[in-house]
């Protein structure tokens, strides 16, 4: 049973591998959320990969991030398509022309000023493979993170690494001038430490013997920062023990206590939808993926509201439209 927290409105999914079903799950979650009323927003942030407008039947998409990233375009609201799914938006992801697929430091910091603010109940991120800087600056950066990841040892190697690096990049970022703290960090990964540091619980006791108060705040963080699991591709019930080990290693080595959000199981009409085009579960509503992913939107729903401050955005635009204001939604604009 999930405990309930703050509500959350940007959303990361990462996992570490790729293959294991990231893209799918953040669609299908998107077309979810939409069927159960809400205003969604998908944003291809897997900078050189990006292919979940393939993935949503969108072959030469008008706007990509690559447009905002270059400053071609001012607001990233401005290069949110319309798709051919009712209340959903989608921002494509960048092609590795002209660098793009490498932000700098200022274009990161340009995207993440406006994300939070685009006109949407929920912002989902479908994040690349691989633990590069810029995916886990853009999970960091979200409230809500999911995990995806597979029953495969590869696949638990990758989505461990991935938390792991995720939470060794926040707390280097949260402490840059803790000089104590990034010295254990990187005892952590040292052949030869000077000191033992092989777990966040090892850090956090020399920590405390140093600075109470940088042990008080280390903890804080590792309270924030909340990671939600799902499993994808489950073929039979062993599989489901997959989020236990993620759990079970997450809490030993990095004192998190990842929740499971959900799982999907193999299913062959997500294959099939992917091969047509079309985006899933759009014209399979009734396989047991979509139901799974029902499940999972209407727990985000009843659990994760984004709290009022951050409907505004959206409130105010429907109010400007609906008195004919000059606010053109791209809601209605014309397909991609
Ligand atoms: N639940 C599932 N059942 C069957 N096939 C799946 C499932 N999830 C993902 N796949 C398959 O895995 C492929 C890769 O998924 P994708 O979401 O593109 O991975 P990622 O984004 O992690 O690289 C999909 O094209 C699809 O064929
Ligand atoms: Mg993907």
């Amino acid at each position: 049973m999930i405990q309930t927290t703050n509500g959350k409105k940007l959303w990361a999914v990462g996992g570490g591998k790729g293959g294991i079903g990231k893209s799918i799950f953040t669609l299908g979650l998107a077309i979810s959320l939409a069927h159960l009323g809400k205003k969604v927003i998908l944003m291809d942030a897997d900078l050189g990969g990006a292919n979940l407008h393939t993935l949503m039947g969108v072959r030469y998409p008008a706007h990509t991030l690559e447009d905002f990233l270059l400053k071609r375009v001012e607001n990233l609201e401005d290069i949110v398509l319309d798709t051919q799914i009712a209340g959903i938006g989608l921002i494509c992801g960048a092609d590795d022309i002209l660098g793009a697929a490498n932000p700098t430091y200022s274009q990161k910091i340009r995207v993440l000023g406006q994300i939070e603010s685009l006109p949407a109940d929920f912002v989902l991120l479908d994040l690349g493979a691989g633990t590069s800087y810029n995916t886990l600056d853009f999970f960091n950066y979200s409230p809500g993170k999911i995990a995806v990841f597979t029953s495969q040892a590869t696949s638990l190697q990758n989505v461990y690494g991935f938390l792991k690096n995720s939470l060794f990049r926040k707390i280097s970022r949260e402490f840059p001038k803790d000089e104590y703290v990034l010295w254990l960090l990187y005892q952590s990964g040292s052949k030869s430490p000077e000191v033992k540091v092989e777990s966040i619980n090892d850090l956090l006791t020399h920590l405390q013997r140093k600075d109470e108060y940088r042990h008080e705040e280390l903890l804080q963080l590792l309270r924030d920062f909340q990671v939600l699991l799902v499993v994808n591709m489950i073929k039979t019930d062993r599989d489901f023990q997959a989020a236990q080990i993620i759990q079970h290693v997450s809490h030993r080595f990095l004192e998190l206590a990842p929740q499971v959000l959900g799982h999907l199981h193999y299913d062959q009409a997500v294959e099939q939808a992917v091969n047509q085009m079309v985006p899933f579960p759009l014209n399979a509503d009734k396989s047991r993926a979509a139901e799974e992913l029902k499940d999972i939107a209407q727990v985000i729903i009843d659990k994760f509201a984004p709290p009022p401050s951050l409907r505004e955005a959206v409130d105010q635009k429907e109010e400007e439209a609906a008195a004919g204001g000059s606010w053109s939604s791209f809601w209605r604009r014309a397909p991609a």
